[in-house]
C-alpha cells in the first residue's frame, strides 16, 4: 500500500513537472499545446516578410466569427502561426510554407487582461518555441499595433467566404 501511494505521488509530481516545463511568456501565458488541430479562421500572406500565416481559433472563436459576435466572449483563443515560404519543388508557381517562424496567441479574459483590451498576448519564437518578451510590459507592443482594429475587438482577421 505504501509503495502504491509512493508511486502515485511520483506520478503526480512528474505530471506537475511536465506541466511547468511548458514555455511561458513573462506575462505568465504558457504555450497552448494542440493549437495545430484548431479550426482555420483564415490564412494570410506577408510578401514583405516572406511569410505565410494561418489564423486558427478554438470553438468559441469560430462561433463568434460565424455569428459576428463582438466583443469575443471570455475563453476565446486565437492563434497565428507563421512560416517562411518556398516554391513548391514540383510546381514552382505555387508557394508553400517552409520553416516555422513563430506562433502567437490572443486569449480573451475581459477582467484578467482588462488593461490590454481584455486580451492576453503571447508569442513563442522558432522551432524551440522561445517565449518572446523580456518583461510583462512587452504586451504593449502587441496591443499598440492591434489598437487600429479596436472596433473589431482588437482582432484584424476576418473570415473569408467558404461557400458550401
Ligand atoms: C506591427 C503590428 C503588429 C504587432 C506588433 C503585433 N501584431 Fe498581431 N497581428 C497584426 C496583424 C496585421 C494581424 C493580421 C494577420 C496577419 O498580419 O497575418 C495580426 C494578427 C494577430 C493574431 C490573430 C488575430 C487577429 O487579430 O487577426 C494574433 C493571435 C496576434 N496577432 C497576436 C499578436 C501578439 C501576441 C503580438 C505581440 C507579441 C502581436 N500580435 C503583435 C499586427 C501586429
Amino acid at each position: 500500500m505504501k509503495r502504491y501511494l509512493m508511486l502515485v505521488a511520483i506520478l503526480l509530481l512528474s505530471g506537475v513537472a511536465a506541466a511547468t516545463e511548458l514555455p511561458t511568456t513573462p506575462n505568465g501565458i504558457s504555450l497552448i499545446k494542440g493549437y495545430g488541430s484548431w479550426k482555420i479562421i483564415s490564412p494570410s500572406h506577408r510578401p514583405d516578410k516572406d511569410q505565410l500565416r494561418v489564423i486558427l481559433g478554438n470553438d468559441l472563436a469560430m462561433a463568434a466569427m460565424a455569428g459576428g459576435i463582438r466583443p469575443f466572449p471570455d475563453g476565446t483563443v486565437m492563434a497565428k502561426v507563421a512560416w517562411t515560404t518556398r516554391k513548391h519543388p514540383n510546381f514552382p508557381a505555387a508557394m508553400e510554407p517552409d520553416r516555422f517562424v513563430q506562433v502567437e496567441f490572443m486569449i480573451k479574459d475581459a477582467k484578467k487582461y482588462g488593461a490590454t483590451g481584455g486580451w492576453g498576448f503571447a508569442r513563442f519564437v522558432g522551432p524551440e518555441l522561445k517565449p518572446y518578451g523580456k518583461e510583462p510590459g512587452f504586451v504593449q507592443e502587441c496591443f499598440g499595433c492591434h489598437t487600429p482594429v479596436k472596433e473589431n475587438d482588437y482582432v484584424f482577421t476576418h473570415r473569408p467566404a467558404f461557400p458550401q
